[in-house]
């Protein structure tokens, strides 16, 4: 059965590591499934994906973000995701939907009806089963991104990535069965543990043998 599992949440609270870990979880179980990521996921979305985040377009308006995101999403979707899940895969998806909402809608204040509008058409209106979102305090999550060169995204202050926090709190209230809040200020462990409960929740159960 294929289900259509992804993962959101502000920069920098881990979601690469704990990805990674949930990835060799799935492997041990022997689950066909298929990873991928956004911005990007085929080489049009790629070259999308270097536009959005290059810190050289730094005056770029929302409304443009809103749609090269859509854009590449269109052709994610088309070609990966959905094949995918016709296959019977699972499909992981490093941000999604949930990313424009937050990210250019709460965030950065383009009207919610406008992007979700162009969003389903982006999609054909596929929707996750489940979305598991990484919630950190935004000092946390800074000292955490410290290491790394911030892309146009990261680059935007402190005010924007407490309202990106307060949206998925908000998401995960008004759709409590599909987004999930982690607390991802605990350990690496315990982290990947409860995101281990709220995925195999979701996952086929494996045919008994014999
Ligand atoms: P990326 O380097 O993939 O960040 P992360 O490792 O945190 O996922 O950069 C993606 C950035 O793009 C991230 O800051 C979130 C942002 N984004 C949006 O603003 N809207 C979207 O629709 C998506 C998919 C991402």
């Amino acid at each position: 059965m294929a289900v259509f599992i992804t993962f959101e949440g502000v920069d920098g609270a881990g979601k690469s590591t704990q990805l990674k870990l949930l990835l060799e979880h799935l492997e041990s179980l022997g689950t066909e499934y298929l990873f991928t990521r956004e911005p990007g996921g085929t080489p049009m979305a790629e070259r999308i994906r270097d536009i959005l985040l290059t810190p050289a377009y730094s005056g770029m308006s929302v409304i443009s973000e809103a749609f090269l995101f859509a854009a590449g999403r269109a052709d994610h979707v088309n070609n990966v995701i959905r094949p995918a899940l016709e296959a019977g895969k699972v499909v992981i998806c490093d941000r999604y939907v949930d990313s424009s909402m937050v990210y250019q809608g709460y965030a950065g204040g383009m009207p919610l009806e406008l992007l979700s509008a162009i969003n389903e058409m982006a999609t054909g209106s596929l929707k996750p089963h489940r979305t598991i979102v990484l919630d950190l305090a935004p000092e946390l999550a800074r000292e955490r991104r410290a290491a790394i060169a911030a892309d146009r995204i990261e680059e935007k202050g402190e005010w924007f990535h407490q309202q990106v926090r307060e949206a998925y709190q908000d998401l995960a209230r008004a759709e409590p069965r599909r987004v999930k809040l982690v607390d991802a200020s605990g350990s690496v462990e315990s982290v990947q543990d409860h995101i281990r409960r709220l995925v195999d929740e979701v996952l086929p159960r494996p045919r008994p043998r014999g």
